[in-house]
Formats: C-alpha cells, structure tokens, sequence
C-alpha cells in the first residue's frame, strides 16, 4: 500500500497530522506499556516512531531532576524540547510522563503546530495503581518513606480536554494503544 492509499497516515507522516503523542497519568497507570504496544503497532505500519519514557529519562537525560515541582517542570521542558527536535527530524514522538500539572502540559503543547500535538490521558484510578504497585513505591509513599509522591502528597491534575481519554478499567494494553492508533492515526 502506498501512503497516498491511506490519507490520514500520509498526513501523520508529513507533518500534518498527530506528530506527538502524549501519554500523561499516575504512576502504575499503564502509560509505558500502552506506548510501547502503540510503538510496535506504528512501526508495522511503517511509520518511524521515537518513544520518551520518563522512567527511563530519568536514568539519562533528567537523571540530575528529583519530584519537587519545580524539577518535574525542568523533566517535562527538556523531554518537550527533546520531542520536538525528534519530531523536526520527522518521526512521529510517543511520550510517557505523568506529567501532573496542566499548565506543563499546556506549555509542551505550545511547542507543537496545530493538530499535532495529542494528549492522551490513561485514566487508571489511584486505588488501582497502588493495587499494581509495580515498584512498591505507593506503598513508601503511604509508610512516609517517599515524599512528593503523585496522588498521594504530590498533586495529579486531570486533562480537562484531552484529545483522547482513555479508561483503562480491565482492558489490555494492546487493545488500548489500537484506540489510540484507530482515533488518532486511523491505522490498527
Ligand atoms: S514527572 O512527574 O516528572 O512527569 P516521570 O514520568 O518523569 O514524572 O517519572 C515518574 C516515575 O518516577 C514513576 O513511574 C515512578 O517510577 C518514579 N518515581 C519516583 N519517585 C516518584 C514520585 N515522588 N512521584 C512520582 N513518581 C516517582
């Protein structure tokens, strides 16, 4: 299939469609997971993807940031900045970060032409999160080890308009990212 068969992935590669993704969240919400399926799913498609993790960032990137607000804001500017560098080199950019404030988020949107920019929310309720607890760190958090933790004494603000909202209540990763891919990318 030629890209002219398909319009809106010949929109999405040439700039014209969703060029970031942005996937924001708690904790635990499934945020890494459902970009990478989305990754997988994309790249079948042919399209070049590059995906921005926050827990891994901040091993190399943001590994000088800690949770105070003030570094989350930094780790949320640099990995915008890093996501529109990727997108000018023409990859279409998957984001994962819980990136909790809305101004932050407003603010990386603004890096990004009109319609380019998508905000994905992956809606998981706090008590399911810390039911997954992954990493155990909901449960520090709640022992008074592990200060400024998000939904616990750290602030999470919902997206208020999200061009997705995905509730992820029982449903799989895969069958998330292919809502993604299906609505905002027309492919899956
Ligand atoms: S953000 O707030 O700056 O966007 P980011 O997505 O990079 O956060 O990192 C979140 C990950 O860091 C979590 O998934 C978790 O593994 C880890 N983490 C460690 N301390 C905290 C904390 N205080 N609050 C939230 N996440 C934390």
């Amino acid at each position: 299939m030629s890209a002219s068969d398909n319009p809106t992935s010949a929109a999405a590669a040439s700039g014209r469609g969703p060029r970031c993704i942005w996937l924001t969240g708690l904790s635990g919400a499934g945020k890494s997971t459902i970009a990478q399926s989305l990754e997988q799913q994309l790249r079948a498609r042919g399209l070049h993807t590059c995906l921005l993790d926050g827990d891994l960032l901040r091993l190399g990137l943001s590994r000088d940031l800690g949770f105070t607000q003030a570094d989350r804001a930094e780790n949320i500017r640099r990995t915008a900045e890093v996501a529109k560098l990727m997108r000018d080199a023409g990859l279409i950019v998957l984001v994962a970060l819980i990136s909790p404030l809305r101004l932050e988020r407003q603010r990386a949107r603004e890096l990004f032409a009109q319609g380019e920019f998508c905000e994905v929310f992956v809606d998981t309720p706090l008590a399911e999160c810390e039911r997954r607890d992954p990493k155990g760190l909901y449960a520090k958090a709640r022992r008074g080890e592990l200060k400024n933790f998000t939904g616990i004494d750290s602030a999470y603000e919902a997206p208020l308009n999200p061009e997705l909202h995905l509730q992820t209540d029982g449903t799989d990763a895969l069958a998330l990212a292919q809502q993604i891919a299906a609505r905002l990318l027309v492919v899956g």
